[in-house]
């Protein structure tokens, strides 16, 4: 009697013990780590405490269904999870400054994804590669590739400072749901997306090339800042939101030989190497078209409408503004300037079209009211972040 009387609680609250333990869970410690390596399933978040220390492993875990968060646990050098398959929350993992092995074999799916502040972290071991991720923030890492994201749908995609990455290549992403961002990694990271047809915003900074040879239509703006490419082709692109290309010195050429409309503004300035745009089938610009700098060919070939206004301005004196003065009021609806030879060339606001012009200033201009709302600033993230990266660097 007795027995059974103390028995029972005893027995219920180990269940209870038991079933918590597939739950949330709190890791300080190997051991605490293999007290949830008989949950197939964790149904509750997992996080490492920061007093973590050395190599931890999670086995036998296939699923969690929460988030995975490793935050500023600078003495975890090793994370392993051999079987975990899918993270339905967000996985983060962030300032680990000693993390150098990174090994989850079978991922293949995250909520969404966020890493930041790895400075020791130079390759993701994911053998089957993550095919699907809502949103991917990845940024103050030591990557030299983003092997192991072979992404097949991404909502927002933001790869920002990570000074050692030379090459992206997302090759089964067709159809991106959220912003792409490209800004401050090594400057001549080589970007392609061989199959993105859609997306949203498309921003690049400081990169030295990019491949979009299936991009057919963007919802929102297609910006290229400080890149350092000679020619940029989009055969197949027909429509984008803004479309901003400034401050890429090394630009000679731009063709976007099927474009047919711009539904926002269309901005092309201080690229001081530009020589030709060509845009035969560019029909409809609902903002305003503002062109400044060096370039000698403007091919506008089947322009019908400009619902802002139109400033074009080069150093080269080489085209004629007789085609442009004949579509005022029909086609160009806003206001109009166009000068062929103007040796200190200026962005419909007043800044420099050329980084070598004196008038206007010299830092990078933003439009601000004029064609195109600029995007933000470079890596937002903080600066305090990118010490490791930068420290490494020095
Ligand atoms: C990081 O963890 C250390 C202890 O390991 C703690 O002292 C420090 O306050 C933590 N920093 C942040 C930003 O949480
Ligand atoms: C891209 O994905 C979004 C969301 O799933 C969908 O609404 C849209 O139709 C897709 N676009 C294309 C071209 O597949
Ligand atoms: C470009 O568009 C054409 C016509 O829609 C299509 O046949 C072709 O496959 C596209 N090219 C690429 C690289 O996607
Ligand atoms: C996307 O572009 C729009 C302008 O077209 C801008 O307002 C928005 O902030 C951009 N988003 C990001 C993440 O840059
Ligand atoms: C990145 O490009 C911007 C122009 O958008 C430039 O001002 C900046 O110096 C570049 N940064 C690096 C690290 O190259
Ligand atoms: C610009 O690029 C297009 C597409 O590749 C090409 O047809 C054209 O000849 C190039 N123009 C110059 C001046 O390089």
């Amino acid at each position: 009697m007795v027995f059974a009387k103390y028995l029972l609680p005893v027995l219920a609250a180990t269940q209870v013990a038991f079933a918590a333990k597939c739950g949330d869970t709190k890791i300080s410690s190997q051991s605490d780590a293999d007290g949830i390596a008989s949950c197939s399933t964790v149904k509750g978040d997992i996080t490492v405490s920061s007093d973590f220390s050395g190599e931890l492993s999670l086995a036998s875990i296939e699923k969690v269904e929460g988030d995975l968060t490793v935050n500023n646990v600078t003495q975890m050098t090793s994370f392993t999870a051999d079987s975990i398959s899918e993270i339905t929350g967000t996985f983060k993992l962030a300032s680990l400054t000693t993390l150098s092995n990174l090994n989850f074999a079978k991922l293949s799916s995250v909520g969404s994804l966020e890493f930041s502040v790895l400075p020791a972290l130079e390759s993701l071991s994911f053998d089957t590669g993550i095919t699907k991720a809502g949103d991917v923030y990845i940024a103050d890492t030591k990557l030299g590739s983003l092997d192991g994201i072979t992404l097949d749908t991404v909502g927002a995609f933001d790869i920002e400072n990570n000074r050692y990455l030379k090459t992206v290549n997302v090759n089964n992403l067709k159809n991106a749901t959220g912003d792409i961002t490209f800004a401050a990694n090594y400057d001549s990271l080589q970007i392609e997306l061989p199959n993105l047809g859609t997306g949203k915003n498309l921003t690049c900074r400081n990169i030295s090339s990019i491949s979009v040879p299936s991009l057919k239509t963007l919802s929102g703006t297609l910006g290229f800042y400080g890149t350092d490419f000679k020619t940029f082709i989009a055969p197949n692109l027909t429509s984008t939101g803004d479309l901003v290309f400034m401050n890429n010195k090394q630009l000679s050429n731009i063709s976007m030989a099927a474009l047919t409309k711009v539904n926002g503004g269309f901005q092309i300035s201080r690229n001081d190497k530009l020589q030709e745009i060509d845009l035969p089938k560019l029909q409809k610009v609902t903002g305003a078209i503002d062109f400044s700098g060096t370039f000698n060919t403007v091919e506008f070939g089947s322009l019908e409408e400009v619902a802002g206004g139109f400033n074009l301005q080069s150093t080269d004196g080489k085209f004629n503004c007789d085609t442009f003065d004949k579509m005022r009021g029909d086609v160009i609806r806003g206001t109009y300037k166009c000068v062929a030879k103007e040796d200190n060339p200026t962005t419909s606001s007043g800044k420099s079209g050329t980084s070598s012009s004196s008038s206007g200033s010299s830092s990078s201009s933003t439009s601000s009211g004029a064609a195109v709302a600029n995007g933000a600033s470079v890596g937002a993230a903080g600066v305090a972040a990118f010490f490791y990266a930068i420290a490494q660097l020095v």
